[in-house]
């Protein structure tokens, strides 16, 4: 399972990336305006700035919703560097969007999938990710994982190449149950990847095993 870390922030980037285990960014709206980018170019030279910390791929996302806003937006975006895929929201337009780009060889992310029947529409348009949002579906009370398991069966079926990005990540075992499942990539935040490191009993092990040595040396 790939590792996309979930941020605009390049000092969390960084930090994935200098563990060795990064293998994308994604980012939205949101998480850039989190980090006080605004304004067209300064949000351009930010994926910029990210495309250089990382290897993998880096999802930027438009802002418009209509399909020629869209095609606009993503090919400024898709030009600024080989590693962007263009991110789109799930709506109508993007649909068409999403197909444009694919017969024009840009890859992009669909974002904002809250379905099965999304995420096939999606596949079907030619999208190279697909993002459910686990977190935001347990939020109201419905299994974001079930979703993300559904959409395995349904791509596995019909050898859709699609590759599902498990995204609103929010603790370790949604990344723990999206690998059971077998989702292509996981985003989400620093802290739910780091927390994967943890586990009392190896702290306990390792002081044990210094105080034994510090005894006889
Ligand atoms: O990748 C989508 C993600 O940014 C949404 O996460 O935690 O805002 O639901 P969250």
């Amino acid at each position: 399972m790939k590792f996309f870390i979930d941020t605009a922030n390049l000092d969390q980037i960084k930090e994935a990336q200098d563990m060795g285990i990064l293998d994308g960014v994604t980012t939205n709206p949101s998480l850039m305006a989190k980090e006080g980018i605004s304004g067209t170019e300064k949000v351009k030279q930010h994926y910029i700035d990210i495309c250089n910390i990382v290897d993998g791929d880096v999802s930027a996302e438009v802002i418009s919703t209509d399909f020629d806003g869209m095609i606009r937006e993503g090919e400024a975006l898709a030009a600024l560097h080989e590693q962007i895929v263009v991110k789109i929201p799930m709506i109508k337009d993007g649909i068409k969007a999403i197909k444009y780009f694919s017969s024009k060889g840009i890859r992009t992310n669909c974002t904002l999938i809250f379905s099965a029947g999304q995420a096939l529409l999606a596949a079907k348009a030619g999208a190279s990710y697909i993002s459910p949002f686990l977190g935001r579906l347990d939020d109201v009370s419905t299994d974001g994982i079930n979703l993300i398991d559904e959409i395995r069966m349904i791509f596995d079926n019909y050898f859709f190449e699609t590759e599902i990005l498990a995204a609103s990540i929010r603790h370790p075992m949604h990344i723990i149950d999206c690998a059971k499942i077998g989702a292509d990539v996981m985003t989400g935040p620093l802290n739910a990847i780091t927390a994967l490191l943890k586990h009392p009993l190896t702290d306990i092990g390792l002081a044990k095993f210094l105080e034994d040595h510090a005894k006889n040396n």
